[in-house]
C-alpha cells in the first residue's frame, strides 16, 4: 500500500495543468459501448478509475489502445456479452454507466450492484431504475441488477427525475440514444459533465437536445457511428488546487480549464479574500493575507458543488470567524470532519450542517482518506499544516485525481507516496 508523507506549511508557487474529468470520463468511456465503431477519446486523465473502467470494456470484447497516454482508442464492435461480474464492478460507483449502456446497445444487462465510494449514507439508484422502467425496460434489484427492454430495444418515454441526478440523467440518456422514439428527461441535472456526454453522443451520431438545461431531449437513432472527442477538464481537480493555494497561500496559475465552469468555486474564495483572476483558459489564484469566513451551500449545478465541499471546508477551518457549511445534495458527507479536527480543525457538525470555528493553524497528524473527496482535503490539510503528516488511504484520492503527488511537488510542495505496510499503519494511528 503506499501513503503520502507531507511536510507543510510551504506557499504554493508555478503552474499546474488540469486534466480530463474524471466523472465526464466514467460515463463516456462506458458510452462507447453504445457505438458501432472507433471512438478515439482524447483528454483521458490517468486515474484508477478510468483503468478499471476500461479493464471491464476489455472483458466484455471491447478492443482497446491507447494512443499516448491521454488519448484512447475504444471499439465496442466485438462485445458480445451483458454481464459484468460482481468482482469487476464493484470497484467503482460508475459502473452503473455499464447498464444504460448496455440497455442501450444490447436491450439487456447484467451487471453486479455497483460499488466505489462510501461517504456515510445510502447512494440509492431508484430514479436510474425509474428512468429504465419508464422505457419499456423490466428491471431487477438484487446482488445484480438485471435489466431487459420488452422486444429488445428500449422506448422513448418521458421521465420526470425525483431529484437531480447526474448518474440517472446520464444513464437514462445513454439507455434513450438508440431507442425507438423521443425520451424526455424533465428536471435533469446540468452538470458540465452532462453537457459533455451529451456532446460526446452527438458527435457520434446522437441527436440529443437540451443538455445543460432542465429538460433534455433525446430522439432515438438506429446506431452511432465513430469518431474523436476530447473530455472537458475536471472542475473538481481545478477546484482543489484553488482550495490548496486558499490554504496554504502562494500564487499558482491553474491551466487548461473552463473558467465558466469555475464561477460557483471562485466566487466563494473570492469572499474569502483570494484573489482570482480570469484569463482565457486559466486562473491565476494568490493568496497573500488572511482568510474570511463565508457559507457555503452544495447544490447542484450550477450551485457549489458537493464534491468541493470537504476542500472548501478545509480552508474554512483556517479563516477568521465562523463559517456555516450547508451538504444540499448527500445525505451524510462528513465524515473527514473526525479526521480534520484530529488537526486541530474546531467543526461542529449537526446533520447536513457543519459549523467551522476558523483556527489560526492546523497540527501535523496521521490522518486517513475516507474517500476521494475526504482524501483531497486531507492533501489541502496537511499541505498547510507546519511540520511531518502523513495520509493514508491514498487508493481512494488516485481514483480521481491524476498524478498529484507529482502535481503538486511541481507546485513547490514537499509531499512523496511512500509504501508501507497495514501493520505500520496500526500502530502509527494508535500513536497519532
Ligand atoms: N439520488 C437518489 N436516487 C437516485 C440517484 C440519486 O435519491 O437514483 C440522490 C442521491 O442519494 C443524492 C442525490 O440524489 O442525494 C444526487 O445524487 P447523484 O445521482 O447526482 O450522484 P451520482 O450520480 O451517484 C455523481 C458523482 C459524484 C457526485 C454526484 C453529485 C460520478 C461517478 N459520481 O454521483 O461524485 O458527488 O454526482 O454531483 O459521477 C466524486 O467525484 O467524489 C463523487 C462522489
Amino acid at each position: 500500500m503506499q501513503k503520502y508523507i507531507v511536510r507543510g506549511g510551504r506557499p504554493l508557487y508555478g503552474e499546474v495543468r488540469i486534466s480530463g474529468a474524471k466523472n465526464a470520463a466514467v460515463a463516456i468511456i462506458p458510452a462507447a459501448l453504445l457505438v458501432d465503431g472507433v471512438c478515439r477519446i482524447e483528454n483521458v486523465p490517468q486515474i484508477s478509475d478510468v483503468t478499471v473502467l476500461l479493464k471491464i470494456l476489455d472483458r466484455l470484447g471491447a478492443n482497446i489502445r491507447f494512443l499516448n497516454p491521454t488519448d484512447v482508442e475504444i471499439d465496442c464492435r466485438g462485445v458480445r456479452t451483458t454481464h459484468v461480474p460482481q468482482e469487476l464492478a464493484h470497484k467503482l460507483r460508475a459502473s452503473y454507466y455499464l447498464i444504460g449502456a448496455l440497455l442501450g446497445r444490447f436491450g439487456s444487462a447484467e451487471v453486479s450492484m455497483p460499488g466505489g465510494c462510501n461517504f456515510g449514507g445510502v447512494r440509492p439508484i431508484d430514479q436510474h431504475v425509474k428512468g429504465f422502467a419508464a422505457m419499456g425496460a423490466d428491471v431487477r434489484e438484487g446482488d445484480y441488477i438485471v435489466a431487459n427492454a420488452k422486444g429488445g430495444r428500449m422506448k422513448g418515454a418521458s421521465v420526470y427525475l425525483d431529484v437531480v441526478s447526474v448518474g440517472a440523467t446520464m444513464n437514462i440518456m445513454m439507455a434513450a440514444s438508440l431507442a425507438e422514439g423521443t425520451t424526455i428527461i424533465e428536471n435533469a441535472a446540468k452538470e458540465p459533465h452532462i453537457v459533455d456526454l451529451a456532446n460526446f453522443l452527438n458527435s457520434m451520431g446522437a441527436n440529443i437536445k437540451g443538455a445543460g438545461t432542465d429538460t433534455i431531449r433525446v430522439f432515438g437513432v438506429d446506431s452511432l457511428h465513430g469518431g474523436t472527442y476530447a473530455i472537458i477538464p475536471d472542475q473538481i481537480e481545478a477546484g482543489t488546487y484553488m482550495a490548496a493555494v486558499a490554504a496554504t497561500g502562494g500564487e499558482v496559475l491553474v491551466r487548461g480549464i473552463i473558467p465558466k465552469h469555475m464561477d460557483c468555486i471562485t466566487a466563494k474564495l473570492q469572499e474569502m479574500g483570494v484573489t482570482v483572476e480570469e484569463k482565457d483558459d486559466t486562473l491565476l489564484i494568490r493568496r497573500e493575507g488572511a482568510l474570511s469566513r463565508t457559507n457555503v451551500k452544495t447544490l447542484p449545478y450550477p450551485g457549489f458543488p458537493t464534491d468541493m465541499q470537504p476542500q472548501i471546508t478545509t480552508v474554512l477551518a483556517l479563516a477568521q470567524g465562523t463559517s456555516i457549511v450547508t451538504e444540499g445534495v448527500w445525505d451524510n458527507r462528513y465524515r473527514y470532519v473526525g479526521e480534520l479536527m484530529r488537526m486541530g480543525a474546531q467543526i461542529h457538525v449537526e446533520g447536513r450542517t457543519a459549523i467551522v470555528e476558523g483556527v489560526s493553524h492546523l497540527k501535523p497528524a496521521t490522518v486517513q482518506a475516507f474517500d476521494l473527496r475526504a482524501g483531497a482535503a486531507m492533501v489541502v490539510a496537511t499541505l498547510a499544516a507546519p511540520g511531518t503528516s502523513e495520509i493514508t488511504g491514498v487508493q481512494y484520492i488516485e481514483r480521481g485525481y491524476e498524478d498529484i503527488v507529482g502535481k503538486l511537488r511541481s507546485l513547490g510542495a514537499d509531499i512523496q507516496s511512500v509504501e508501507y505496510s497495514d501493520d505500520e499503519e496500526f500502530i502509527q494511528r494508535q500513536i497519532g
